[in-house]
């Protein structure tokens, strides 16, 4: 019999948004046996019940919750809140103006941590947050404010100033360190992060495999939905497994604690490299950028439902709606940014995160996965 890893810290997480992007990846990096601080005793939780894709054997227990109730995760956290030491916030709302965000977001993190801190024996002692470069950039999806935003300048550094506009990230962070110094916490602001969920309001992987194989099914060309000056500068992304350590990093290291970080792969592409990829990927022509283009993904995909519908019958996949996978309006955003999406890992590096990849294998990686998962034809 192989010798078992013994517990050393009896840490015990509870991820909410386990079905996510980033969760699904925290799931499988919690429960390696040789994972950082580990064994872990893993609990997830989301709102509906576990995908087929979904590998129950990466959690001790799945819990359904709708953190915005209050009432239901009271009742659902409360016969584990004795034990959970760490929460994983991998999840959000999002509406269109930032005011609703903020205290949508608030309110679920509210509901989520007093449950935990109001076990007579609390053993809560940190939470991880997610964010993205928003934090950075300000609410560039709200349609009203996104039109006056004044950005920081590129590469993001974790010592900017917060914008003057509302932000459910800012509020986030403000709403964990109030609980100190009974709570730690870490912030790691994630860049476009590239993963396998069909449970993702933001994926811009699957957004573009499906823009993809609509492309394939019709005999239309894979155009780039965005502007000249992406397709040619940098951007940067982050795959989803980097991500994941780069929490459990946080969650067990002393000079992490109540810090933010960015989170990327550590390199950079231009989309006229990333199409060529992707092309090869998802087995169409590449097509190169041309200006007299006039062509807007939201407008093409928001007409091509049931052309999904019979790609998913026709190649035996798990079923899905087009609408439930991929959101077009966040990727037309960042494929029209006026600068350079890019951040900065000086900070994670010199305090010890050295987690990297390279953003072309991650995507080929990405993109088997999502085929393995039958999600992608
Ligand atoms: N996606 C990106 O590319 C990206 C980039 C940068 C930053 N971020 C930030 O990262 C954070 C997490 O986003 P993500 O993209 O990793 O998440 P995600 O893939 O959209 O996953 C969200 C998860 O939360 C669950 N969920 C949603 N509402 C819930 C509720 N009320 N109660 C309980 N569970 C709920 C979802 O499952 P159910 O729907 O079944 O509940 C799902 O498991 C956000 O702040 C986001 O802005 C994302």
């Amino acid at each position: 019999m192989e010798p078992q890893p013994q517990p050393h810290n009896n840490y015990v997480a509870l991820i909410i948004g386990v079905t996510g992007l980033t969760g699904v990846s925290l799931a499988e990096a919690l429960s390696r046996p040789d994972c950082l601080g580990g064994p872990w005793k893993v609990y997830g939780a989301s709102r509906r019940p576990l995908p087929a894709w979904f590998s129950p054997s990466l959690l001790h227990h799945y819990i359904t919750l709708d953190a915005l109730d209050t009432e239901d995760t009271r009742a659902k956290l409360s016969p584990i809140a004795h034990e959970v030491t760490h929460v994983f916030w991998v999840t959000f709302q999002i509406r269109e103006d930032e005011e609703t965000n903020v205290a949508m977001n608030g309110t679920m993190l509210t509901n989520v941590l007093n449950v935990l801190r109001s076990s007579p024996s609390p053993r809560l002692h940190h939470v991880t947050i997610q964010t993205g470069t928003k934090h950075y950039m300000g609410p560039i999806n709200d349609p009203v404010r996104s039109r006056h935003l004044a950005s920081h300048d590129p590469p993001f550094h974790e010592s900017m100033p917060r914008l003057p506009y509302p932000n459910f990230y800012y509020a986030l962070e403000d709403l964990v360190a109030s609980y100190a110094p009974s709570l730690t916490y870490s912030v790691h602001r994630a860049s476009i992060i590239i993963g396998a969920s069909t449970r993702s309001t933001h994926n811009a992987l699957l957004m573009l495999a499906a823009y993809a194989a609509v492309c394939r099914h019709e005999g239309l060309p894979f155009r780039y939905p965005g502007t000249r000056y992406t397709w040619e500068h940098f951007c940067d992304m982050i795959d989803a497994g980097v991500l994941a350590e780069q929490h459990v990093w946080a969650a067990v290291t002393p000079q992490a604690k109540n810090e933010a970080f960015n989170c990327t792969n550590g390199d950079f592409f231009t989309w006229k490299k990333m199409w060529k990829v992707l092309s090869e990927e998802f087995d169409v022509e590449f097509v190169d950028y041309k200006e007299e283009d006039d062509f807007d993904i939201v407008e093409m995909m928001s007409h091509k439902g049931e052309v999904w519908e019979e790609i998913v019958e026709k190649h035996g996949l798990y079923k899905t709606k087009l609408e439930e996978i991929a959101c077009y309006p966040p990727f037309k955003v960042v494929a029209n940014f006026k600068f350079q999406h890019v951040s900065s890992m000086n900070k994670s590096k010199e305090f010890g995160f050295l987690g990297f990849a390279d953003s072309f294998k991650s995507v080929r990686k990405w993109v088997a996965r999502l085929r393995h998962m039958k999600i992608i034809p």
